[in-house]
């Protein structure tokens, strides 16, 4: 397809709940040590969603900071895509309940299933919406309350999981505007999603008393396996977009990967050989938000006047599918 308009990301924003949870809390709550959690993950503290709070509670206010740096008002919006696993509900999408929060009704409004690429996924999606001409200005979130959803007797997950949302406009570019989005490359392969799971709860296997008690509503994974298929696939997915568009890493400014465990953006920086100081990370204060990280951590980075406009940012993300994706944009 010949593109008719370019997009762009025109405005970023986050939210986080307020409560925190340290690596001392997880001590008093499984056998496991701050020192442990910090070299195996780099992580220290993570945001947990209080009982009252959903996905679309978090993605509101992540929303209203997106549209006020894109200097729109909500009714300037014609689309809505959410990335998440853990949503408001399993229906309606967390993106209807959002559509009402900001008061609007009327236009396209779905969530994206695709664990933590999910945001990649929508902006991929609503890039293609901005580039034929359909949209003119989309709201796409990746928000994650995987908390709610974390066996806290499971020390091999509960360090992991902390909570929050980030959100983007992707709008029409103008001509003469240097920024983009270049290009993005989305893909999944369904042969290990038993790795990373939420077994009961669907169709599969729908809430019963012996769901709950054998805690098959909370999310299981194989940890280590997964490590393995993160560093290859992200490598794989930046590969492409960088091919594809004639680049090579030098030319990055900047790289941000989803932010589930250090070790994992150490060895994807070592492979593609890229300037540390050019490695965007924020894990330390967050954990790994799934579909949220990088919408975080790139919002973080612009408002802290890292990422400056003309840079350009390789984006990669893996989890539950297994799907992986990376984004290129010019900011
Ligand atoms: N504290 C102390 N010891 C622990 C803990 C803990 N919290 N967790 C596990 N251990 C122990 C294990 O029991 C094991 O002990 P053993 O050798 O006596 O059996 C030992 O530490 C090593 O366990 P591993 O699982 O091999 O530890 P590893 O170094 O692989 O780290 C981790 C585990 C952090 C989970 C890592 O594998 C990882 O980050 N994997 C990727 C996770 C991820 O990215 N998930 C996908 C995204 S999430 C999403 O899509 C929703």
């Amino acid at each position: 397809m010949i593109a008719k308009y370019n997009a762009k990301i025109t405005g970023t924003g986050h939210f986080v709940p307020e409560k925190i949870l340290t690596n001392a809390d997880l001590e008093k709550m499984v056998d496991t040590s701050d020192e442990w959690i910090r070299t195996r993950t780099g992580m220290s503290v993570r945001h947990v969603a209080s009982k009252d709070e959903a996905a679309s509670d978090l993605s509101y206010h992540a929303a209203l900071k997106a549209l006020e740096a894109a200097d729109l008002k909500p009714k300037d919006l014609d689309m809505i895509i959410v990335g998440t696993i853990s949503g408001d509900h399993a229906f309606p999408s967390t993106a209807c309940i959002l559509q009402k929060k900001l008061g609007l009704r009327n236009f396209p409004a779905f969530d994206i299933s695709a664990g933590c690429p999910g945001w990649i996924y929508a902006i991929n999606i609503a890039k293609q919406f901005v580039e034929n001409g359909v949209a003119q200005n989309v709201l796409v979130i990746g928000v994650e309350i995987l908390t709610k959803i974390t066996n806290y007797k499971d020390r091999n997950t509960c360090i992991l999981f902390g909570d929050g949302a980030g959100a983007s406009i992707i709008s029409r570019k103008e001509p003469t505007d240097i920024s983009r989005i270049i290009d993005s490359e989305i893909t999944a392969d369904g042969t290990h999603n038993e790795l990373l799971i939420q077994e009961a709860g669907g169709s599969r296997m729908p809430a019963c008393k012996e769901s709950v008690k054998k805690n098959l509503h909370t999310l299981y994974m194989e940890g280590n396996k997964i490590f393995k298929f993160a560093v290859k696939s992200m490598y794989s997915m930046c590969d492409i977009v960088l091919k594809r568009n004639n680049l090579d890493v030098t030319s990055i400014d900047w790289l941000i990967t989803h932010q589930a465990n250090m070790r994992i953006i150490d060895a994807l920086g070592r492979k593609m050989k890229i300037d540390t100081n050019k490695v965007i990370v924020n894990i330390e204060k967050y954990g790994n938000t799934s579909s949220a990280t990088i919408p975080i951590a790139l919002d973080e980075a612009i408002r802290e006047g890292k990422i400056r406009k003309g840079d350009l940012v390789l984006m990669a993300s893996f989890g539950a599918g297994l799907t992986s994706g990376s984004l290129l944009i010019r900011l």
